[in-house]
C-alpha cells in the first residue's frame, strides 16, 4: 500500500477553454493539487488540444504544479518548450519516443519531474531499465485522446502490479515514485482505484463537469467529496 499522500489532478481538457486561467485558479483553490494538462497533436492521438503557449498563459494563475501529459510524437522537441512554459511534471508515452532513456533524461535536465504513461495495452516492462529516471508512473484507464470515457477495469490489476514494482524499488533505493491514473476516474470508482495502489488521480469530466454554475467555489463540493472518499481508504 502506498504511503504517498493522495493527490488530485484535475484535467483542464474538460475545463471551459474560454476562461482557462480562472478555471485553473478556482479548481486549485477548491483543493486540486496538480493541474493536469493534456497535450494532443492529432498524430499520436486522434485529437488536437493546446501547446506550450497555453501552458505559459495559465502559469501565472496558480502556484500548483502543472502536470503536462504529452500525447505527441515525436516527444523530445516539445520538452524544452514546456519546461520553459512552466511545466513541473512532464509525462510521455514510451511508444512515442525513439529513445525513452534519453527523453526521460532530457525532461530532468530541464528541471522537470519525468514520467512514463502506459496505455491499456502497454506492458509495464518499459520500466525495467529506467526506474532510476522516473518520478511518476501514469496508467491510462482509457485509450488516450478524449475525456469523458469509461474507466477500463483491467487497470486495477495493472495498478497493483505497478505498485509492487514501485514498493520494491523503494525498498532497494529509498526512492519514492508516484503512481497516477488517468481516464474515467469518478467519485464512484475512486476508493477501489486507491485501494489498488494509486496515489495520484486525474479527473476531468468528474470535476469540471460538476461545476456548471459560475461562482468561484463551484468545484468545492465535488473535490471535498473526493477527499472524503479517499480518507476512507486505509
Ligand atoms: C485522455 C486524457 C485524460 C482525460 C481525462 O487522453 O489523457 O487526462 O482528459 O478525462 P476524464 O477524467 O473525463 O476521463
Ligand atoms: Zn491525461
Amino acid at each position: 500500500m502506498c504511503d504517498n499522500a493522495f493527490l488530485l489532478a484535475p484535467s483542464v481538457l474538460a475545463a471551459n477553454f474560454a476562461q482557462l486561467g480562472r478555471e485553473v485558479t478556482d479548481v486549485i483553490a477548491a483543493g486540486g493539487d496538480w493541474v493536469h494538462f493534456d497535450v494532443m497533436d492529432n498524430h499520436y492521438v486522434p485529437n488536437l488540444t493546446f501547446g506550450p503557449l497555453v501552458c505559459e498563459a495559465i502559469r501565472p494563475y496558480t502556484q500548483a504544479p502543472i502536470d503536462v501529459h504529452l500525447m505527441v510524437e515525436p516527444v523530445d522537441p516539445l520538452v524544452p518548450q514546456f519546461a520553459k512554459a512552466g511545466a513541473n511534471i512532464i509525462t510521455f508515452h514510451p511508444e512515442a519516443s525513439r529513445h525513452v532513456d534519453r527523453t526521460l533524461s532530457l525532461i530532468r535536465e530541464h528541471g522537470c519531474q519525468a514520467g512514463l504513461v502506459f496505455n491499456p495495452a502497454t506492458p509495464l516492462d518499459w520500466l525495467d531499465h529506467v526506474m532510476d529516471k522516473i518520478d511518476v508512473i501514469m496508467l491510462m484507464s482509457v485509450n488516450p485522446g478524449f475525456g469523458g470515457q469509461g474507466f477500463i477495469p483491467a487497470t486495477l490489476s495493472k495498478a497493483r502490479a505497478a505498485r509492487a514494482k514501485i514498493d520494491a524499488h523503494r525498498r532497494e533505493t529509498g526512492k519514492r515514485i508516484r503512481l497516477e491514473v488517468d481516464g474515467g476516474v469518478k467519485l464512484s470508482n475512486l476508493a477501489e482505484i486507491a485501494a489498488a495502489g494509486i496515489d495520484t488521480f486525474v479527473a476531468g469530466s468528474a470535476i469540471f463537469g460538476a461545476g456548471l454554475d459560475s461562482d468561484a467555489n463551484r468545484y468545492d463540493t465535488v473535490i471535498a467529496a473526493m477527499r472524503e472518499t479517499l480518507a476512507t481508504v486505509s
